[in-house]
């Protein structure tokens, strides 16, 4: 026994498989794979060429026989098949080949999910390798991932913006109170600036680029340093049908994202009117907590707490959250048994 207790068999796996991004935590090692979901296969062929970071930059550039895509729309699956291919490929990585034993796995999923769209996950995750699969929701997941006492009966509040959807829950031991989940997040602010491209300097940019733009100048609260935000973009102009340059600034940018903002906004507010009394005070009195890469938009933490009226702290490394709660529960299985929102055994 004292053997089997020190080198554990298989290698554990806590895992965030995001709209955006997939991070692989191994139990004992910390996270060992941080990619974006994103997959290029070859049409013709049907096989994966390249995974993640070496697939994104394909994105928008590849030839005709190749396509770069994304398996994951709003947290969930949405093409089961290359969702199933990629995380067997993110989990053979991350296990380097060298456990003999199928892992243990518990992964992150949204909380207003489907019945199906849960199934979805856990076959996906066990036709991928796993042996036994615990679905833990993934508000719960970042708040233990961002040192929230989701253990106490306190009330916490967790706001988990990546790039499909937004979750905004309430928790108290160990369980969620309440939450709402709006499909609107990263990948909206992303589209609002394309758009505004479009129709205001008539300029098609590609996904990446709109990305970029958001994360370099864009902000959600007006700060003093807002007209040094300036970028060079270019495009294909829309007009002419040639390439162009287009000098942008902050504000406008700022300005080009209200809609979507405003209703991740909305949603936090409904969820703070339905909150018992009690837990609402705890919330007064700890704050509001932002995960997901989303809460790294720059002044994002300003408006809600100038929005709510409540302090509004960032997570330490809001994009690592889910994972790092999904291995913290690995790691201390039998005190945290009680988050899980789902399992299923092949074994
Ligand atoms: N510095 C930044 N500023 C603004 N947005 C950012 C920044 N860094 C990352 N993002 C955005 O964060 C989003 C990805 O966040 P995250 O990895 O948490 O999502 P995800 O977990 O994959 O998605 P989901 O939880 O919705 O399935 C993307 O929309 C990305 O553009
Ligand atoms: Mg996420």
């Amino acid at each position: 026994m004292g053997l089997f207790s020190r080198f554990s068999l298989s290698r554990d796996m806590g895992i965030d498989l995001g709209t955006a991004n997939t991070l692989v935590y191994v139990s004992g090692k910390g996270i060992v794979l941080q990619e974006p979901s994103v997959l290029a296969i070859d049409k013709s062929e049907k096989r994966a060429i390249a995974l993640g970071t070496e697939a994104k930059k394909m994105l928008g550039r590849t030839p005709e026989n190749v396509m770069a895509l994304r398996p994951l729309r709003d947290g969930v699956i949405a093409d089961f098949d290359s969702a199933e291919l990629m995380l067997k490929h993110f989990m053979h990585k991350a296990n380097e080949g060298k456990s003999l034993v199928l892992p243990r796995i518990v992964i992150g999923i949204p909380s207003g999910v489907t019945g199906v769209e849960r199934r979805a996950m856990m076959d996906a995750a066990v036709h991928a390798g796993a042996r036994e699969v615990y679905l833990i929701d993934e508000p719960v997941a970042a708040a233990i991932g961002a040192g929230l006492p989701v253990v106490e009966p306190t009330g916490n509040m967790i706001i988990d913006i990546g790039g499909g959807t937004t979750e905004v829950a309430v928790l108290s031991l160990q369980g969620t109170v309440l939450s709402e989940s709006v499909r609107i997040a990263g990948d909206e602010l992303t589209d609002s600036i394309s758009q505004y491209m479009k129709k205001v300097h008539n300029l098609l940019i590609g996904e990446r680029t709109a990305e970029e733009i958001k994360i370099r100048i864009g902000s959600a609260y007006p700060t003093r340093d807002d007209d040094q935000a300036v970028m060079e973009v270019r495009g294909l102009h829309l007009l002419s049908g040639l390439p162009r340059t287009v000098i942008l600034k902050g504000p406008e940018i700022r300005e080009s994202m209200s809609e979507p903002l405003s209703v991740i906004i909305e949603a936090v507010k409904r969820t703070l009117e339905r909150t018992p009394p009690e837990l609402a005070a705890d919330i007064i009195d700890r704050g509001i907590m932002l995960a997901g890469g989303g809460a790294l938009l720059k002044g994002l933490d300003t408006l809600i707490s100038h929005e709510t009226g409540i302090v509004t702290h960032v997570a330490g490394d809001p994009l690592s959250c889910v994972v790092l709660g999904t291995g913290r529960v690995l790691e201390n299985f039998q005190q945290l048994e009680r988050v899980f929102s789902g399992r299923s055994r092949t074994t």
